[in-house]
């Protein structure tokens, strides 16, 4: 009864739109202090209907944090060891299938990425047809060279045949289920990175750098690179993001 008394009370005073506003509100800014769960004294209040039925957005809020930035430096705030632990725990946490974790990482600090770039460097200039064209080629290269840090992503083929092996039902699936972890992997580096103010691009130098990289980083023979995420400061705007039409994207069936 008291409690009734005390909700008409609030109510008159508006209280229940200021919580919900200051919940949105909350959200919106991504502060922590209030983290926007229902209040019992919300339900049945169709004032709220629309708190109640608001779906929580801070994933999606850290999806569209998430781009690519090509324009990266070294201002960045966190030490290699606090980077590479956010790295490592993504890719722990990042599902695969039957729990198989082909996922690797190689993560490059300091010398060791700038050897990463010069690698590339090097191994296109044989493939790039004009000196003209490798001018191009090379100031895109410095680019990446003058950011932070790279992840190399790869996969343990040997795991992979494994599985092909001891679930004979699923064989054909497991190639292209790493190559999907690959991706769970990467957006949830990329998205972390994003979180803490870092921002990265996703290359595919693969597989002409293979050797080279192996042998300077000495990577397992069956450890298959995938990709290089190339991450530091953020020095630049991403660009615009077209999308197209959601109609011919998605179908909702209810
Ligand atoms: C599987 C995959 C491969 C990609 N390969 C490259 C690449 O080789 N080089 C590059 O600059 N960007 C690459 N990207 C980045 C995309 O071009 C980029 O994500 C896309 O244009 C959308 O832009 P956004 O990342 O800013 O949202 C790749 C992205 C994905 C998911």
């Amino acid at each position: 009864m008291l409690l009734l008394k005390l909700r008409e009370r609030l109510l008159s005073l508006g209280f229940f739109e200021f919580h919900r506003l200051f919940s949105q509100f909350a959200l919106l800014t991504k502060s922590n202090c209030y983290n926007g769960s229902i209040p019992f004294w919300s339900f049945n209040n169709n004032m709220t209907k629309e708190f109640i039925l608001t779906m929580k957005e801070q994933l999606l809020d850290l999806a569209k944090k998430r781009r690519s930035i090509y324009a990266l430096g070294r201002n960045v705030d966190q030490t290699p060891d606090e980077i590479a632990s956010l790295i490592k725990e993504n890719i722990k946490w990042a599902p695969t299938p039957f729990n198989n974790q082909t996922t690797r990482a190689v993560i490059l600090f300091g010398a060791n990425h700038e050897k990463l770039w010069d690698i590339v460097a090097k191994r296109l200039k044989s493939e790039v047809p004009t000196e003209e064209a490798y001018q191009k080629t090379l100031n895109k290269i410095n680019g990446f060279k003058a950011a932070f840090g790279t992840v190399m992503f790869y996969t343990d083929t040997d795991v992979v045949r494994r599985f092909e092996n001891d679930f004979a039902l699923y064989a054909d699936n497991f190639a292209d289920w790493s190559e999907q972890a690959q991706g769970n992997a990467q957006f949830a580096v990329w998205t972390s990175l994003a979180e803490n103010g870092i921002g990265a691009n996703l290359q595919h130098y693969n597989p002409l750098i293979d050797d080279e990289v192996r042998e300077a980083f000495g990577i397992p023979a069956h450890w298959n690179l995938r990709a290089q995420l190339d991450f530091g400061s953020i020095e630049g705007p991403a660009g615009e993001k077209e999308f197209m039409d959601d109609a011919d994207r998605f179908k909702v069936l209810k």
